[in-house]
C-alpha cells in the first residue's frame, strides 16, 4: 500500500484532533452526569473484520463508522441496529451461553441525543472496560485504553451533536503475554463494558482533581492539592467542611494547581466510627462535593497503627464476582452484599483481589467502616523485562490511586501477587512502589509474596521486595497445596524484616453441602479443619498483624474444571456462589469475634 495512502488510513484511526484530552476526572459522584447504561447494540467480531481487512490491514471505514446502505446495491456487511444487545454495565460472558468462554472483540454501540449548552464541556467516562477499548464518537476515534479495571474518560465537547450521536466501543479481552495481567490467571476473563458508562458535564474551567487527606502521621493537619482544568486556571478555591467549621481559601497557579495545607479538629474515621464529612471544593467557575473521611495509617516496628493505635486487620479476600448471580460485580448493591457478608464474618478489612474493584466497592467500604487492601493485577509471571508492560502497570497504579486517594477506607496499595523472584522482577516492583509513593505518601505499600522453608518446621519471609514495603503480605496454603491441615500445628514463622505481616492468603476448597471426614478433600469438614489448624498456627506468629484468607465467596475460574465439584468455580469460598455459608465460615467468625473482644 502506497505510504501516503497508509498515512491517510492510519490518520482515520488516530484519535481525532477535535478530541483533546484532560487527565482522569475523579469523583464522578459529585458532578452532573448522564448515564449511558442499559442496552447497547453489540456485534461479536472474533476475526476483527470490523477493524482489519483480509490483509490484516486497518480499514478506514470499519464498524466505527456505523455505516448504513445508501441504496439497494450498497454492500454493508454489518448493522448494529439489527444486532442483539448486551447490557452495560455487565460482562458479556454471563449474558449469553455462547459467550461464556468467549475471548475476542465485541463492538458496542450506543446512540444518544444531547442538548449542547454554552460554556459547558462534555466528557464520556468509563468505569472500566476489559481489556483493551478503542472508543469512537460519530465515526471519529477518541482514543484507546488498556487495562480492564481502571476508569478512563475522553472529551467530546467539539464532537458531540444535538441529535443522532453514536458512541462505538471496540472491546477486546484477548489475553496477551506482555499484558497486565498476563496469560494465566485464576479468575474468569470477563469481557466487556463491565462498569458504568456516563457523560460528565463541566464548566469550561472545572475542578478536575483534588487530594484532601491528613498528612502522613498527623491526626489534625490536612495537606493536599486542588487541580483545575480549562482556560481560567488561576483562581481562588475554597475548601468547605461545614461540620468542622472549615472554610479555607487558596489560589491556583498558572497551571491550575493549588497546594492546600491547614489544621482541622476532626472526628477520625475508623471501623468502629466510619465518620465521613461533607466536603465542597469551590472554585470561581465550578464546585464539586464529596464525602471524605480522615484517618492516619502508619507502621511502627511490627505494628500497624490506625489513628495512632495498634490494630489487627481481621480480613478476607474478595474477587469482583457478583454475589448470587455470578459474573463481574459492578453495582452498589453487589458491593453492599459482599461487604455485608465480610462484616458478618467480623471483618474490619478486605483484600480486593487481584485488581482494582469498582468504585462502589470502595465508597461502600468507606461508609461501612471496612479498611481496604487495593491491588493491581501484576499477577504471577508478568513479563518484568518489558518496558511497555511496566508502563502499563504504572498507569493502572496511578489511575487507581487517582480514583481512590480520597477514600479513608483504602489503607494499603499492593503492587503484586505471587510473582517469581528475579532481578528484573525486583526492579519492576520497586519501580511501582516508588511510583505509588510519589502520588501518595499517606498510605502503606505492600505485595502478596511467597514464603520458603528454612527447614521442615521453620518458614521464613525473606523476599528481597520486603525491604521496600511497609507491610509484608504472604500467601501460604498449608493444609491444601502444602500438606494436610495438621501440618500447620508444627510450623514456626520468622522474617528478617522488622515489619508487620498480613497473611494475605490461606484456605482450601470445599463444595457447599459436600460432607465427609476432616481428611476428605473437597468437603466442608476438610476446609473447616484447615481453618482450625491455621488459626492455631497464626496465633503463634509474633509479627502477624492481619489476615485475609482466600476467599469470601466461590468464584469462576477457567483453571478449575473438576466435574461435579468445581465445574469451573474455585471453591475456596467460605460462602458458596449461592450465598450458602460453609462450616469454615463460622470457624473464622469465631476467631474474629474473639479478637474483637480483646
Ligand atoms: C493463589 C492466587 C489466587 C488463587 C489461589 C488458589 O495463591 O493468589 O489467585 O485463586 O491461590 O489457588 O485458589
Amino acid at each position: 500500500m502506497k505510504p501516503f495512502i497508509l498515512l491517510i488510513f492510519l490518520a482515520a484511526l488516530a484519535p481525532s484532533a477535535r478530541a483533546q484530552q484532560v487527565g482522569l476526572i475523579t469523583n464522578t459522584e459529585g458532578r452532573k452526569t448522564i448515564s449511558l447504561d442499559g442496552a447497547w447494540q453489540a456485534i461479536v467480531d472474533p476475526y476483527e473484520s470490523g477493524y482489519y481487512d483480509y490483509r490484516y490491514q486497518p480499514i478506514p471505514n470499519g464498524y466505527f463508522k456505523n455505516a448504513k446502505p445508501k441504496s439497494k446495491s450498497d454492500l454493508i456487511e454489518y448493522d448494529f441496529d439489527t444486532s442483539a444487545s448486551l447490557q452495560v454495565p455487565g460482562d458479556w460472558n454471563t449474558q449469553r451461553d455462547e459467550l461464556l468462554f468467549y475471548e475476542g472483540t465485541i463492538w458496542y454501540k450506543k446512540s444518544f441525543d444531547y442538548q449542547r449548552k454554552p460554556n459547558t464541556r462534555l466528557f464520556v467516562y468509563f468505569g472500566a472496560a476489559n481489556y483493551r477499548a478503542d472508543v469512537f464518537l460519530n465515526g471519529e476515534k477518541l482514543g484507546q485504553h488498556e487495562g480492564g479495571f481502571t476508569p478512563f474518560n475522553f472529551e467530546i465537547t467539539n464532537l458531540v451533536r444535538d441529535t443522532g450521536n453514536f458512541l462505538i466501543v471496540k472491546v477486546d479481552n484477548k489475553r496477551q503475554r506482555e499484558a497486565v495481567p498476563t496469560l494465566m490467571t485464576d479468575w474468569w476473563n470477563y469481557g466487556g463494558l463491565t462498569r458504568e458508562v456516563k457523560l460528565i458535564e463541566t464548566p469550561t474551567t472545572f475542578v478536575q482533581d483534588y487530594f484532601i487527606q491528613l498528612q502522613k502521621g498527623s491526626r489534625e493537619h490536612i495537606r493536599g492539592w486542588v487541580k483545575l482544568a480549562g482556560e481560567k486556571l488561576a483562581q481562588r478555591v475554597t475548601i468547605h467542611i461545614p461540620e468542622a467549621r472549615i472554610d479555607k481559601s487558596f489560589t491556583t497557579d498558572a497551571t491550575g494547581l493549588a497546594a492546600i495545607d491547614f489544621n482541622a479538629d476532626l472526628t477520625l474515621w475508623s471501623p468502629e466510627n466510619p465518620k465521613l464529612y461533607d466536603v465542597a471544593i469551590e472554585a470561581e467557575t465550578d464546585q464539586v462535593r464529596d464525602q471524605i473521611g480522615f484517618r492516619s495509617i502508619e507502621t511502627r516496628g511490627t505494628d500497624i497503627l490506625l489513628n495512632g493505635r495498634p490494630i489487627f486487620l481481621r480480613g478476607i479476600c474478595i474477587h469482583e464476582e457478583a454475589p448470587l448471580r455470578g459474573g463481574r460485580a459492578y453495582s452498589r448493591e453487589d458491593a453492599r452484599t459482599l461487604l455485608g457478608w465480610a462484616k458478618e464474618l467480623g471483618a474490619n478489612f478486605v483484600r480486593l483481589a487481584h485488581y482494582p474493584h469498582n468504585e462502589f466497592m470502595i465508597r461502600e467500604a468507606d461508609r461501612m467502616g471496612i479498611m481496604v487492601w487495593s491491588e493491581i493485577p501484576v499477577y504471577w509471571t508478568i513479563v518484568f523485562e518489558n518496558t511497555a508492560t511496566l508502563e502499563n502497570a504504572r498507569n493502572q497504579l496511578s489511575d487507581v490511586i487517582a480514583r481512590d486517594k480520597n477514600r479513608a477506607a483504602v489503607v494499603i496499595w499492593s503492587v503484586a501477587n505471587e510473582t517469581p523472584l528475579s532481578d528484573a522482577r525486583l526492579s519492576f516492583l520497586r519501580n511501582l512502589v516508588s511510583h505509588a509513593r510519589s502520588f501518595d505518601s499517606t498510605r502503606l505499600m505492600s505485595a502478596a509474596m511467597e514464603r520458603h522453608y528454612v527447614n521442615e518446621t521453620t518458614v521464613t519471609i525473606d523476599d528481597p521486595l520486603g525491604e521496600y514495603l511497609d507491610v509484608l503480605g504472604c500467601n501460604e496454603y498449608v493444609g491444601w497445596y502444602d500438606g494436610l491441615p495438621e501440618k500447620a500445628d508444627g510450623l514456626r514463622w520468622e522474617t528478617k524484616y522488622q515489619k508487620p505481616l498480613v497473611m494475605s492468603e490461606f484456605g482450601g476448597d470445599a463444595l457447599y453441602g459436600h460432607h465427609g471426614d476432616a481428611l476428605m478433600r473437597w468437603t466442608e469438614e476438610y476446609q473447616e479443619s484447615i481453618y482450625q489448624h491455621q488459626i492455631g498456627m497464626l496465633k503463634k506468629i509474633p509479627f502477624l498483624r492481619g489476615t485475609s484468607p482466600w476467599i469470601l465467596m466461590d468464584f469462576r475460574s477457567p483453571r478449575r474444571p473438576l466435574p461435579n465439584i468445581q465445574d469451573y468455580w474455585n471453591r475456596k469460598g467460605l460462602i458458596s456462589n449461592r450465598g450458602e455459608r460453609k462450616k469454615a465460615f463460622y470457624v473464622l467468625q469465631g476467631w474474629y469475634r474473639e479478637l474483637q473482644q480483646k
